[in-house]
């Protein structure tokens, strides 16, 4: 039974049960309308209450039903229909109201919280806008402005919050069964407030509109439901009820079916399945208390942060003292930049530096669970570090190497007890970046393997496995799209075309552009060092501006000119001089073309990847360059993107 109902006196509790996180299923939607039904004919019944059994309040419409045509009740009517009842309604939300679940709760007369709880739309985060009067009911309770933040961002609002803007009641402390039905005894001895559709909107300040649409487009990147939810906010305060109301259901149906509707259900169940791969089923981790990272550069302090972030006390080595100064500089620096953008307090980052220790002394992270390497990217340097792990860890502490083209297998041979050693693939920078590529050796035990998992659940991170091959599945992926992009140059496409070509796709950047910030030289050294040992590595058109002491923005040009302490990139007359008799021009190409020939080149290697079993899903490469490198999310990453278009 997914809804049954109890009595407190004369309240009704009815509780929904539908694990694991109470979504809107046809059999839920149908519960709930036959409890209104009985209800209503109950005499002896003054209010109900509606709570949720689990982790979770209502946490929105059963998105696995979403690919289907839509089956009665319809939510939109279900809400409607609570909100209609002869008796009134209290959700009493735990966990999160979300979605098509928090517009259940504004079907009820009242809603309160409990402290913990949060209200939110992320629909837009599913490619649809609200399509059971989310944009229509929340400007009736909390205004236009607050409802836009709500419904364009996606992002969820704490219960306090939500009480102070008017979207919940009351919070409560203490159980919230009880309280929720204290309250509507409460509520039964004043005049009811008015049903939420029946409340008056105010119109927003002059201006409003057009502030909203342009700050929305600046952040969607060619996402289309946030600007659609913006469409049924505007109507919703300018039009009846009914009407706001029609137009909002007519826009979900519409953006329901859409290609970025079925990109973001592809993304939203990938991402749920990466963390828990199926192979790895009853493998306990290591429980892990202890935390080392030796090097503390832009890398290792990256990785610190992450780590004390997650909770996780923490040494770092370095090999002198100044390193070690420099390390915990980096670190603070870290927490300075959070503390300017107001992710953390002063506090906060003082008692996350307190939980670090710095140290050139190996001995000291005897106990640690885990050891995280993210030294120099040379193989000599990383095999001493893991003789001198060796020599002081305890044996079944898991040792990781952070690396993102050396061969793991390279960097551990020798050590005693190989299970435990793991390749765990950080993006820069490491607190921030999602993705985390988890690198098993051939002598990784599963329990190694399980513990990078429960690392990346601990850190918030995106987990996907990756096999030993150059640049495992990311770095492979991105070689293969800026040389087919070069290969683009060489056929007479300019520069600045392909970069407008992918930021027209959805990248913040073009490969160009952001080989320019991230400096040309880094690949160059790499090719070099291959070229040194003797394979056949071919000259790129990079190499040929690097040699020219062109690397990028840090050498005020690379593949453009930037004026000094500029990062505009300017088309450079250098760039296309050295160039010249690189290029034999070939057919013209749209911007349209030019994306497709690249996404696919991409999708490509991924199929290459795949094959060799470096990865082990489509979707797990979707995830690499939606987390790693900025594909867009509502493309649903290369493989999606192209397999779509067959
Ligand atoms: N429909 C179907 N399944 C869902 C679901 C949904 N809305 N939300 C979560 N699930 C599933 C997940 O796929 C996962 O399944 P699995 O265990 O088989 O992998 C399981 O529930 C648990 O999910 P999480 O791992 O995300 O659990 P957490 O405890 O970390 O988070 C949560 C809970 C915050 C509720 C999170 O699941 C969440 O954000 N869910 C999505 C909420 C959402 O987008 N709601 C809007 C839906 S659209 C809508 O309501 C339209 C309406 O306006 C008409």
């Amino acid at each position: 039974m997914t809804v049954t109902i109890a009595r407190q006196g004369e309240i009704a509790i009815v509780t929904v049960d539908n694990p694991p996180v109470n979504a809107l299923s046809t059999a839920l939607r149908q519960g709930l309308w036959d409890a209104v039904g009985a209800l209503d004919a109950d005499a002896s019944v003054a209010a109900v209450v509606l709570v949720c059994a689990g982790r979770t309040f209502i946490a929105g419409a059963d998105v696995t039903e979403f690919g289907k045509p839509p089956q009665p009740p319809h939510l939109p009517d279900l809400v409607d229909r609570i909100e209609g009842a002869t008796k009134p309604w209290v959700a009493a939300i735990h966990g999160s109201a979300l979605g098509g679940g928090f517009e259940v709760a504004m079907g009820c007369r009242f809603r309160v919280a409990a402290p913990d709880a949060s209200v939110g739309l992320p629909e837009v985060g599913l490619g649809i806008v609200p399509g059971a009067s989310g944009t229509v009911r929340t400007p009736r309770l909390a205004g236009a402005a607050l409802a836009a933040e709500l419904v364009t961002s996606g992002r969820p609002m704490p219960a306090p919050k939500a009480f102070a803007a008017g979207l919940v009641d009351a919070v409560i402390q203490g159980d919230l069964r009880d309280g929720a039905a204290a309250f509507a005894r409460q509520a039964l001895t004043r005049p009811l407030p008015a049903p939420v559709s029946a409340r008056p909107v105010a119109a927003p300040a002059a201006g409003f509109w057009a502030e909203q649409e342009k700050a929305v487009a600046k952040t969607a990147k060619g996402a289309a439901a946030p600007l659609r939810a913006l469409d049924c906010l505007r109507k919703a305060v300018e039009a009846p009820f009914a009407e706001a109301m029609a137009f909002e259901r007519q826009t979900f149906l519409e953006l329901r079916g859409s290609d970025q509707a079925a990109a973001l259900r592809h993304v939203f169940f990938a991402e749920r399945a990466a963390p828990r791969p199926a192979a790895l089923r009853g493998v306990e981790p290591l429980p892990l208390r202890r935390a080392a990272v030796i090097g503390g550069g832009t890398m290792g302090a990256g990785i610190i942060a992450a780590l004390c972030e997650a909770g996780l006390p923490v040494t770092l080595i370095e090999r002198d003292d100044a390193a070690v100064a420099r390390g915990l500089a980096n670190l603070r620096g870290i927490f300075a930049g959070g503390v300017k953008r107001g992710k953390l307090t002063e506090a906060q980052a003082e008692a996350l530096t307190a939980g670090v220790t710095g140290t050139t002394d190996y001995a000291s992270i005897a106990d640690a669970d885990l050891v995280i390497e993210a030294v120099f990217e040379e193989i000599g340097v990383k095999r001493a570090v893991f003789e001198q792990l060796a020599r002081v860890c305890r044996p079944d502490a898991v040792l990781a190497t952070n690396t993102s083209y050396l061969d793991p297998r390279v960097i551990a041979e020798g050590l005693p007890n190989p299970g435990r050693f793991i390749g765990l693939h950080f993006f820069s920078p490491a607190n921030v970046m999602k993705l985390l590529e988890i690198v098993p050796a051939p002598d990784t035990s599963d329990r190694t393997l399980a513990t990078g998992f429960a690392l990346a659940r601990m850190l918030k991170k995106i987990p996907v496995r990756a096999g030993i091959c150059e640049g495992f599945i990311g770095n492979r992926i991105l070689k293969r799209y800026r040389a087919a992009a070069e290969a683009l140059v060489r056929q007479g496409v300019p520069i600045a075309e392909i970069d407008a070509a992918m930021r027209g796709y959805g990248f913040a950047m073009g490969p160009f552009e952001a080989q320019d910030l991230g400096g040309l030289d880094i690949a160059f050294l790499q090719r070099e060092g291959a070229r040194a040992a003797g394979q056949d590595v071919p000259e790129t058109l990079g190499d040929i501006l690097v040699r020219a002491g062109r690397k990028g923005q840090k050498t005020g040009g690379g593949w453009y000119d930037y004026a000094p302490g500029e990062r505009r990139p300017q088309p450079s007359a250098v760039a296309a001089e050295l160039l010249a008799d690189q290029i034999r021009p070939g057919p013209a190409m749209s911007r349209e073309e030019i994306a497709q020939a690249l996404v696919s080149e991409m999708a490509a290697e991924g199929r290459a990847i795949l094959n060799e079993g470096i990865a082990q899903t489509p979707a797990d490469i979707d995830l690499v360059e939606i987390h790693g490198y900025g594909f867009p999310r509502w493309r649903g990453g290369p493989m999606f993107a192209t397999g779509r278009k067959g």
